[in-house]
């Protein structure tokens, strides 16, 4: 199957310019094996092309992923853990009751962010749970096994699935008060649109005793932001161009990653940061197992990931959109990172 064009003729109806292949073609669109392949397919024969960043993470990119967290440029990491650390105390307060709690966190990854809240719950004899979620079995038995070294008093129950499932299967978990954490700026591969209706999925799966903790990237020093991203060893271009790899070898593709830049860039109106793959060349990939030809001008784009700023106005209204209410909020000297505490609204 070839892509027929690479340039859009026309408007969609909704005035952008978007899924071309399924829009152009009549034809029935393939069977795909797995949700990779399928939005991979789409995701190129659109305009302008897309991935998903979700994709990002195999097991090539959660390693990537854990070296951009150690970056001097990738500073997110660094300053919740401070946040977190500094404030343990007051967040553990507001986190305790009689009843005890249950805590989940959405996409725990290694823990260690979490793990100073959970040193402190520890020491002060807290009754609860910890439910870490994540789609990778593979992080979930590592992050257990580093629980039971490090911290082996806490009870562990990890829930493997998508944040979806997960939330749904839990909505029904009211014996006792849910706690549920989205930490690291998570929330930022999400447009705000996107990211409303999944905080309403959360306030949905909560009762009135419930909260929700979620750590937010702020906005700042433009400069501050684009380095994050930009950092001078190469590691996030590498992880950027980690999905070309992940198609070569999953999807039997031919792209040349050296043939593509990383780009990324951020606007400090809207407070999106943004990445690019722009190829350097035209050319044209094969993608076998789509039994796909992908055709690239030179200087056509990839737009690979969302990493949203907010401030507090931004996160206000995300959250009345969302039906929930700010409690309290942490953040450090600078304002650089942030942590909110919600709880539903109206209760
Ligand atoms: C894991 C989504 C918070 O957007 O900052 C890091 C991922 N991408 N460098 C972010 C990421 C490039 C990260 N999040």
């Amino acid at each position: 199957m070839k892509e027929t064009r690479g340039f859009p003729f026309f408007i969609l109806k909704n005035g952008t310019c978007g899924n071309f292949y399924f829009t152009m073609n009549n034809t029935k669109p393939p069977d795909f094996k797995t949700q990779f392949a399928e939005e991979i397919f789409k995701g190129l024969t659109s305009y302008p092309k897309k991935i998903s960043s979700k994709f990002f993470y195999d097991e090539r990119g959660d390693e990537l992923f854990q070296q951009i967290m150690e970056l001097p440029e990738y500073y997110l990491t660094g300053k919740e853990y401070q946040i977190l650390l500094r404030h343990r105390e007051e967040i553990g307060d507001a986190f305790a009751s009689m009843e005890g709690f249950d805590l989940i966190e959405l996409g725990a990854g290694d823990g260690k962010k979490t793990k100073v809240l959970l040193r402190h719950f520890e020491e002060k004899n807290f009754d609860y749970k910890y439910l870490p979620v994540d789609i990778s079995k593979n992080v979930l038995e590592q992050l257990s096994a580093s629980l039971q070294q490090e911290i082996p008093a806490v009870e562990v129950e990890p829930q493997q699935g998508t944040y979806g499932e997960v939330l749904s299967r839990l909505a029904d978990y009211r014996d006792r008060k849910k706690i549920i954490l989205f930490l690291g700026s998570n929330i930022g591969n999400l447009t705000p649109q996107e990211a409303v209706v999944f905080l309403r999925k959360i306030s949905s799966s909560m009762d009135e005793k419930d909260l929700f903790f979620m750590g937010v990237d702020q906005k700042k020093e433009p400069r501050v932001i684009l380095d994050a991203y930009n950092d001078s060893a190469g590691v996030t271009e590498a992880f950027n161009k980690n999905l070309l790899v992940r198609m070569n070898r999953e999807l039997d593709a031919d792209f040349e990653p050296d043939t593509f830049m990383h780009w990324p860039l951020y606007n400090p109106e809207t407070g999106v940061a943004k990445s690019y793959l722009v190829s350097t060349k035209e050319q044209t990939v094969q993608i076998n197992s789509l039994d796909l030809e992908v055709h690239f001008q030179k200087w056509e784009t990839i737009h690979t990931e969302v990493s949203q700023k907010y401030d507090d106005t931004s996160i206000a209204w995300l959250a009345e959109e969302a039906g929930l209410e700010i409690t309290g909020s942490w953040t450090d000297k600078e304002s650089c990172f942030k942590n909110y505490l919600f709880k539903r609204t109206g209760s």
